[in-house]
Parts: structure tokens; C-alpha cells; sequence
């Protein structure tokens, strides 16, 4: 049941948020699932077996990108960053600073990388790799 994973009572909560909650659940045993069947994979010792497990896994990842392809419809930030960084074969790295550069340039925010240094929800900074990265290869921004 849905509610047994939400954060917040199901009563404060807007039916389209709750419909993504379980959108985003669904995802993640898709993926799960396509995990969990890798192991498999490789475990089973019968070639057969091998076959099926590995037919049924990559029937797990249609069913993740149709769910995602549902998520991404109904969230416009999803989809732009989706068609950011999909379907190209740039460093994601890469990808992020010219995205970011973008549109700090635009914001005009001086730091150049679209940050305002919230943290997140987690209580993290919003991206640490992006603070190791650029201390690996001396890029400021
Ligand atoms: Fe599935």
C-alpha cells in the first residue's frame, strides 16, 4: 500500500503527489528488479535458465523506462534534465558545467553553476561530486 511509504500523512498530500509516489516507488522496483535478476544471472549455472533470467530482466528495464517516460511527462525540471543529459555521449561532467555555465550566464548568479549552496532535503550539499570534480581537475567556476 502506498501510504506504508509516504513521508507525510496521505491527508496533507495532493492526489497527483501521491500517484507520483507511487510512480517513483514502481521505478525503484523496476530497477530493483533488474539488480536483483543481474545477480541472478550471474549465479545460475544452467544456460537455459541464464536465457530466461536475462529475457526477464530486460523486460524489467521496459517496464522502468515506460514509468519513467510517465514521470517525465508530468514534471517539465524532470524532463529538462533528462533531455540534458540523455542520449549523449559527451563526460556527464562535462554535460553539467556547460549546462550550468548556461545558465548561471543567464540567472546571472556570479558563480556560474546555477548553485545557491541550499542544502538538500538530506542535508547535503547539492552536489559534492561536482565540488570533487572540480577540485580534481582545478576548474572554478
Ligand atoms: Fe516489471
Amino acid at each position: 500500500m502506498a501510504s506504508e511509504s509516504l513521508h507525510e500523512s496521505a491527508e496533507a498530500l495532493r492526489p497527483e503527489t501521491i500517484d507520483r509516489h507511487r510512480a517513483v516507488s514502481s521505478l525503484m522496483e523496476e530497477l530493483e528488479a533488474v539488480d536483483w535478476y543481474d545477480q541472478r544471472i550471474d549465479a545460475a549455472t544452467d544456460a537455459e535458465l541464464r536465457d530466461i533470467l536475462s529475457h526477464n530482466r530486460d523486460e524489467e528495464k521496459e517496464h522502468a523506462a515506460m514509468v519513467l517516460e510517465w514521470l517525465r511527462r508530468r514534471d517539465p525540471k524532470l524532463d529538462e534534465h533528462l533531455r540534458t543529459y540523455l542520449f549523449t555521449s559527451k563526460p556527464v561532467l562535462e554535460i553539467e558545467e556547460e549546462a550550468e555555465g548556461a545558465e548561471g550566464a543567464e540567472k546571472g548568479n556570479g558563480n556560474g553553476d546555477g548553485c545557491l549552496n541550499i542544502g538538500s532535503l538530506r542535508g547535503e550539499q547539492q552536489s559534492p561530486i561536482r565540488h570533487l570534480w572540480r577540485m580534481g581537475t582545478g576548474i572554478e567556476s
